[in-house]
């Protein structure tokens, strides 16, 4: 079964076409870093339209790349949030058209749902279930208990910023470019991550909840007391190690306490070199699996994967679905 997955949720428009699920046949992700670094972080109407220039000629691309046509797909998938609004309505408007100019079954994914399917499509040795889902993204913090692909509990969330958003607005602290993860990360490597007394939020009565945005308060406190004798890089470590220590502990304590062997990640912050030696280093007993490169950051092949499994569970989806940007619960 050939499945053409499209993804404009945020600032990334993409598409791939995947066989059975789990086949990667092509993954193309036209990014709009260019445009939006000039701005400093997404300006959504500009993403609305960047995603309404490329959308066709990516789908053309990732078409030909797979050696398919449109009449060979038997699935059309996008994402329908959550997101910003008018990202979503181009994909999501996109892949209905042609359903129904074609005929084709469609169906609405959703995209935090996907990042933890991306961890699964990456180890087809399979996850032993429970598995704890752990959701580090720009727009979500969270710990989900995976009964199996489809059945989810909410464990926890962050109660304010999300770990992504934490990360970018700290590098903007810093004078670091858009996007600000990777970046952070870079500096991050040259510095003393003990300089800074830094720590993330508790929330009283919930062990495995999250709150970055005193940990990012703290970042700019720092600056401002530091003034000239700031060590950026030491600053950068500091944060990030503080970050990564809540998410490593309350990870590891919920995947405990929830019986979970299997931890599947998620989400563009997963892709730091440094969360994922923290975690091989502290979380030796349990199987931890990450998405392999191509699936960790935004991507079509993670939305194709995903609508696979849920077409053949629940078959398809009425085509007046509506966007959500903001899904509540969990899958969000
Ligand atoms: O999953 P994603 O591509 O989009 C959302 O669904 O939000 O995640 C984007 C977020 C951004 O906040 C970005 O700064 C962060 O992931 N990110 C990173 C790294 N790469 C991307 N954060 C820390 N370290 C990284 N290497
Ligand atoms: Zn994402």
């Amino acid at each position: 079964m050939f499945v053409l997955g499209i993804e404009s949720t945020c600032d990334e428009t993409a598409c791939a076409v995947v066989k059975d699920g789990r086949q990667i046949l092509s993954n193309v992700v036209s990014s709009q870093i260019d445009l939006q670094k000039q701005f400093g972080g997404v300006v959504p109407e500009l993403a609305s339209r960047r995603h309404v220039e490329v959308i066709l000629p990516v789908i053309q691309q990732a078409l030909d790349e797979a050696g398919v046509t449109l009449e060979q797909i038997d699935l059309i998938a996008a994402a329908y949030g959550p997101g910003l609004i008018g990202a979503l309505l181009v994909g999501l408007n996109t892949a209905k058209a042609i359903a129904l100019a074609l005929d084709k079954p469609f169906i609405g994914i959703n995209h935090i749902e996907a990042h933890l399917y991306a961890a699964l499509m990456s180890h087809p040795e399979g996850a032993r279930f429970p598995a704890l889902g752990v959701v580090l993204s720009g727009g979500h913090s969270s710990l989900v208990r995976i009964e199996a692909l489809g059945r989810y509990a909410l464990i926890s969330e962050t109660i304010d910023d999300a770990i992504g958003e934490a990360f970018d607005k700290v590098a903007k602290i810093l004078n670091l470019p858009y996007p600000g993860g990777p970046e952070v990360e870079k500096l991050a490597l040259s510095g003393n991550n003990a300089l800074y007394a830094l720590k993330a939020g508790q929330v009283k009565g919930k062990p495995y909840h999250f709150s970055f945005s005193g940990l990012k308060t703290g970042v700019l406190t720092a600056l401002q007391r530091e003034g000239d004798r700031l060590d950026r890089a030491g600053l950068a470590a500091s944060f990030q190690t503080a970050a990564f220590s809540d998410v490593v502990k309350k990870t590891l304590a919920a995947a405990k306490e929830y019986g979970c062997q299997t931890i599947l990640f998620g989400g563009g912050v997963t892709n730091n070199r440094y969360l994922r030696a923290y975690f091989a280093k502290e979380g030796k007993e349990f199987d931890l699996l990450f998405p392999s490169a191509e699936l960790t950051l935004d991507n079509g092949a993670m939305i194709a994967g995903l609508a696979y499994h849920r077409y053949l569970e629940k078959g398809a989806d009425p085509l007046n679905l509506e966007a959500s940007p903001r899904i509540i619960g969990f899958p969000y």
